[in-house]
């Protein structure tokens, strides 16, 4: 048997049956509608040529203008940006996959330019973001500008967060997603009112670890008040993300959260290791947090980090995780679960083409079979 047979076992992950456990991880590809932020028929080739994967996670999907933190980033709050994604969706389906929608929110990791008010951004506390936000031509210094302050969300502002939370998760249903993945991870908003570092308030969002964890909570019930539990995800990072800040305790605080999580009959909870990407890769006690929030959690669970196929199926086979998420590999190797079952070979990723552009480093790495256009012109 090859060694990678655990990938191909079947699974069934909250409402649906995956034919593999080799997930494509959510990536943010800037390539949507500048002004609009809807999506082009170019993102319905773009995943159809991923549906073998078990499960698509498509890319990180502002709430509201407020959550956007990036240029060329798809919405799913307005009529037309629904409309954009179900050419998408329905590409997906046709091709044989299923496809979820992350609920993204940047909070702290954003720029006046994208705020309706041009104000500041808002997080748990205020703070000011290491680094520069990727604001395209929205900036006449562009593409990139360095972070501003943001300010503390006020308590009477949550409900009208969560509003939003809701509204969005019923609009991906509409636009024919099967289910969401609320980003909980990568230092965006939920995450920044999770980690200690930046959550110094005095409500009750704030101070203790259950404090820390009640928006993450809240947002989840929210979005199952909408959606069934079975097809909603939740996506956490002990570490990693923009704007250089970090918990404390994480080895406390994730286990917590991904505890806080169960008992709701959630379709899965997805965790990034650190790594190399996303994370410092000082944190040699990652795999340890990582499966202590498997044994806290009661769920599904599926991981995320640098992982290559063989290592993939080992935690698979070792209990570890349910299903793995890849990023880069999936993103130059739309037929990746093929490649995986015969050992390769695989395309290289080409990082100057992962954020904006055109068709070029999106739609172009080679299939070993070539998938139709789902929308010929
Ligand atoms: C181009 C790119 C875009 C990404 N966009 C997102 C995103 O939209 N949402 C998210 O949660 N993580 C995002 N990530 C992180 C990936 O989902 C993943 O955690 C990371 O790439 C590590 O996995 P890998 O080693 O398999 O690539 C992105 C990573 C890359 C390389």
């Amino acid at each position: 048997m090859p060694s990678n047979a655990p990938l191909f076992d079947p699974i069934t992950i909250g409402a649906f049956e995956a034919p593999n456990r080799i997930f494509m991880a959510p990536l943010t590809r800037s390539r949507s509608e500048a002004k609009t932020n809807e999506q082009t028929g170019l993102h319905a080739l773009y995943y159809a040529q991923r549906a073998g994967a078990g499960l698509i996670v498509g890319e990180a999907t502002q709430i509201s203008q407020q959550g956007q933190g990036y240029a060329w980033t798809p919405g799913i709050f307005t009529d037309a940006q629904v409309e954009s994604w179900k050419p998408v969706t329905d590409a997906v389906h046709n091709a044989g996959g299923r496809i979820f929608c992350q609920l993204w929110h940047v909070g702290a990791i954003s720029h006046p330019v994208f705020q309706p008010d041009g104000g500041k951004p808002v997080s748990a506390s205020a703070w000011t973001p290491e680094g520069e936000a990727f604001v395209g031509d929205r900036h006449e210094d562009g593409p990139q500008v360095p972070f501003e302050e943001a300010r503390a969300l006020r308590t009477d502002e949550i409900p009208g967060l969560l509003d939003e939370f809701r509204h969005a998760a019923k609009c991906a249903a509409a636009a024919g997603f099967d289910g969401v993945e609320i980003h909980c991870a990568n230092n965006y908003l939920v995450d920044q009112f999770i980690r200690s570092a930046t959550n110094d308030r005095d409500d009750e969002y704030g101070g203790s670890l259950d404090n820390r964890l009640r928006l993450m909570c809240e947002i989840v019930d929210t979005v199952c008040e909408v959606l069934p539990a079975n097809r909603v995800g939740v996506r956490l990072s002990p570490q990693g993300g923009p704007g250089g800040t970090e918990d404390a305790n994480p080895g406390e605080t994730y286990p917590a959260a991904a505890k806080a999580l169960a008992g709701r009959g959630l379709a899965y909870l997805h965790v990034v290791r650190p790594n190399s990407h996303t994370g410092d890769g000082k944190d040699e006690g990652g795999d340890r947090i990582v499966h202590d929030m498997r044994a806290a959690f009661d769920g599904p669970f599926i991981a995320n980090g640098n992982f290559q196929p063989d290592e993939a199926a080992k935690w698979i086979s070792d209990g570890h995780a349910d299903a793995v998420t890849f990023g880069r590999l999936f993103l130059a190797n739309p037929d990746l679960p093929t490649r995986i079952a015969q050992d390769g070979p695989y395309n290289e990723p080409d990082e100057d083409t992962f954020y904006g552009g055109d068709a070029e480093g999106y739609t172009d790495y080679p299939s070993l079979e070539k998938v139709d256009d789902p929308l010929p012109a």
